[in-house]
């Protein structure tokens, strides 16, 4: 196995991106990452592109072809890898492990995804879940998270104060993000007044509906500085999968994809939580900030609230938490977090991070799950 590095990314703006086409989104973050790289197209060797749902969001499949044909990129060998909200974690850990193997040499992993198209996206992205056992009763993605908040309320005693704290913390972070979808400050009591979406979750729990795309350029470690100064090390990718619906658990206070695949994590990059420098979680509803960084390892079982209320997981605290502002306030275009992900981790690692930049980060950490956490992809990188 070879040790891959890092040495381009990009990401476009997240939004409701009315006057962008699905096609010319990737191809504008694609682009941005070959420049980032100084690469040229006809370099890459290879494309995996994460993407939960484009025949719900824009009724067409085959995006792999499509995006290859649209860039220019044919003939090489492009790969549409789907897990839902973790397609692009996915698709990131697929570029890894062709360079990894030796495979190939120069990789773009990029995700995507286009949701404002469509009226209605609750249930398309209810497609995530289990059908027959939560799908078709009814239940949302807010709804699941809402349990599961509620839960985390009774057993461990969470506050509704503390939920809205890890909203506030991401909008004060996305504030200095101008590739942000919700830029602006949010205080707990304007998040505790929001209109109540599922109880206890309300509109500023949510990650909200988005389009946007991403893309990050991989090659073998040994390369890297051919490219630039600066490159990014993988040290770890691990991936795990846990029950997809959520009675099949033995708890729902607790994730066990994300703890099994961040113990891989951390024993193949040789480290523990105390020596990462930042990190970036999935928190599509604020209750899962909670518990990304609980079963991460940063803090014990039920003290996850209490560390967002004491301001621990701000920019300058023990461990700072979403630079970018999260799936919470960054945005969510489902496809694309995972890389997105990654190019705020690169950013900061690179010291490019501009006023949300975490000082002095040396070794920085992603987190992306798919559904309530059917599965969960957890990333390493250093400087
Ligand atoms: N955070 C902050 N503001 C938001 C928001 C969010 N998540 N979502 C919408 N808004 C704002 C809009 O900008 C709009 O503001 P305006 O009136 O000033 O223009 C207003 O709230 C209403 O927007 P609208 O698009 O009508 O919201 P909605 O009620 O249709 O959708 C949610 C809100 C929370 C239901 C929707 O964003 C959602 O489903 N989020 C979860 C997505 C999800 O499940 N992802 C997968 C996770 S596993």
């Amino acid at each position: 196995m070879r040790d891959v590095a890092i040495i381009g990314v990009s990401q476009t703006k997240f939004g409701e991106l009315w006057d962008v086409s699905f096609r010319d989104m990737i191809t504008e973050a694609g682009l941005g990452a070959i420049e980032d790289a100084g690469v040229e197209g006809a370099d890459l060797e290879a494309m995996y592109v994460g993407n939960m749902s484009a025949g719900l969001f824009i009724k067409q499949e085959h995006i792999s072809s499509l995006i290859a044909d649209h860039a220019g990129l044919t003939p090489i060998p492009s790969t549409r890898v789907e897990a839902a909200c973790a397609s692009g974690g996915l698709a990131l850990r697929s570029g890894i492990m062709a360079v990894a193997s030796g495979y190939h040499d120069i990789v773009i992993s990029a995700g995507v995804e286009k949701m404002t198209d469509v009226v209605d996206p609750t249930p398309a992205i209810a497609t995530a879940s289990d059908q027959e056992w939560e799908a078709q009763q009814g239940v949302t993605f807010p709804s699941l998270y809402a349990m599961m908040a509620r839960r985390h309320m009774y057993e461990y005693g969470t506050t509704r104060e503390q939920l809205a704290m890890v909203s506030v913390i991401n909008h004060e972070n996305a504030s200095n993000n101008p590739r942000a979808q919700f830029p602006m400050k949010v205080t707990v009591e304007q998040v505790i007044n929001s209109t109540m979406v599922a109880d206890p979750l309300r509109l500023l729990d949510c990650s909200p509906i988005s389009d946007g795309a991403a893309a990050v350029i991989l090659c073998p470690a040994e390369m890297a500085r051919e490219y630039t100064d600066t490159p990014v090390y993988v040290k770890a990718s691990a991936q795990a999968s846990g029950t997809i619906a959520l009675h099949d658990r033995r708890s729902i206070t607790r994730i066990d994809a994300t703890v099994n695949a961040a113990r891989s994590a951390f024993k193949m990059a040789d480290l523990t939580p105390g020596d990462i420098d930042l990190v970036e979680v999935h928190d599509c509803f604020s209750i899962n900030g909670i518990l990304a960084v609980e079963d991460l390892g940063f803090f014990e079982k039920g003290e996850g609230g209490r560390a967002f209320e004491e301001g621990m997981t701000r920019i300058d605290g023990e461990i700072p938490v979403n630079p970018s502002g999260g799936l919470k306030a960054r945005g969510h275009p489902l496809g694309a977090t995972g890389i997105a992900q990654a190019a705020e981790v690169v950013w900061q690692l690179r010291g490019e991070a501009g006023k949300r930049q975490v000082e002095g980060a040396e070794i920085g950490m992603t987190h992306n799950i798919g559904g309530t956490g059917g599965t969960a992809a957890v990333h390493i990188f250093s400087r």
